[in-house]
């Protein structure tokens, strides 16, 4: 669906619900992360684009003073969240990720005003493509919106990650919020998550595609895992006597590798080959050097599997069907994407060649795991946006 037509849908949905027009509408993009993974807390380079998935809400001013009602057209389900005191945490449990963004404007000192919210979202849930990011970021540029104050779209990233922590319990990086909040239409974003400097970069040759393939599979674990990788990364860090993995070369790593367990060690290998690997691959695009870059994210999928066990026998699949289709068959490269453990690959393809290679990695994952996959291709999509002011 365009963000035309899903504009379109989310005023009518407001509009039977709450029986006027809406005001305003507001959009947030997902997000695919091209190569970086795992780098973004450790201070390092990471590159994602916005897709064509977005959260979007439809809003008015309301009548109940102190009050954001949020109805989610999807699941038919609705949260009455109090502004008047500071916001908590509530229920559903997905309206946590609003509450957080409206926590965060109060702690700015914004007085939240009364609103009728109703939302939807593109972006699959939980598959890895920032779902949570793009309805945080969403929420944040209604608020934009609502009180005809923009913010910084860095200090909005900023925002989105706290409610992430403080509201969903789960301590992520910067990437996802940054990308939501500051995509650009054609271009990739990279970002340095040290000095949170940006640079576009441009992606527009037709002959090339991005693929992502959802296997469609979350293990349970990633919650837990993900925290205990940012721990071994810090400790990482600090036996080698740095701020962060940023800091750390791969010579400095081999000299320093008796200071570190067997399982550290590789944990570090990966952040700092990944954050190598980044630049090489943002260079590789500039260039359209596709098969270059094709590389660089196999040679990514290997070290997050082996080095830094985040991938699963899902997301492996994808990566050897890929890899068998090759470079004959228009395939530059492929890798897991996002945190792991289930979720999307994001895999780099020749243009003409998107309906064949779709089809036959449907077949063959399926034939593999038993599993339906979802595959589509997006180009670069903008970041948030005012659709309606
Ligand atoms: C999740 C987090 C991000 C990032 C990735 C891994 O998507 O939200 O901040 O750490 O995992 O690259």
């Amino acid at each position: 669906m365009t963000l035309k037509t899903l504009a379109i849908q989310i005023a009518a949905d407001f509009q039977k619900h709450y029986g006027r027009a809406p005001r305003w509408i507001v959009a947030a993009p997902g997000r695919v992360n091209v190569i970086g993974e795992h780098t973004d807390y450790n201070d390092g380079f990471v590159l994602p684009m916005a897709i064509e998935r977005y959260a979007i809400m439809a809003a008015d001013a309301a009548a109940t003073p102190g009050q954001v009602s949020i109805y989610d057209t999807h699941f038919k389900e609705s949260a009455t969240v109090d502004v008047s005191a500071p916001v908590t945490k509530g229920q559903p449990k997905w309206s946590n990720y609003i509450r957080g963004v409206l926590a965060g404007f109060q702690n700015r000192g914004m007085k939240i005003p009364a609103l009728d919210v109703a939302f939807m979202s593109t972006v699959p849930l939980g598959g890895g493509l920032s779902s949570s990011a793009a309805l945080e970021v969403c929420t944040a540029t209604l608020l934009e919106a609502a009180t005809g104050k923009a913010i910084d779209p860095i200090e909005k990233a900023l925002i989105a990650q706290k409610a992430e922590h403080d509201f969903a319990g789960v301590p992520c990086g910067i990437m996802d919020q940054f990308i939501s909040a500051l995509g650009r239409e054609g271009h990739l974003l990279l970002l340095d998550c040290r000095t949170r400097k940006t640079e576009l970069v441009p992606m527009s040759d037709p002959a090339v595609a991005l693929l992502v393939i959802n296997t469609n599979v979350k293990h349970e674990l990633s919650g837990g895992e993900y925290a205990e990788r940012r721990a071994q990364c810090e400790e990482a860090a600090k036996n080698l006597g740095v701020k962060s993995l940023r800091d750390v070369t791969p010579d400095q790593l081999e000299q320093g590798k008796a200071k570190l367990s067997e399982v550290v060690y590789r944990r570090a290998r990966h952040v700092i080959g990944e954050i190598e690997r980044t630049t090489h691959a943002a260079e590789g695009i500039r260039a359209s050097n596709w098969p270059s870059v094709g590389n660089l994210m196999y040679a990514s999928h290997t070290s997050l599997r082996d080095d830094y066990e985040v991938s699963c026998a899902e997301l492996d699949a994808v990566v050897e069907i890929a890899e068998d289709i090759g470079y004959q068959g228009g395939v530059y490269g492929c890798r897991m994407t996002g945190g792991g453990f289930g979720g999307c690959c994001v895999a780099l393809v020749k243009a003409d060649c998107v309906d064949a290679i779709t089809k036959k990695i449907a077949a063959d994952y399926k034939a593999k795991t038993g599993f339906e996959a979802t595959i589509f291709s997006s180009r670069p999509a903008a970041g948030a946006t005012i659709l309606q002011q």
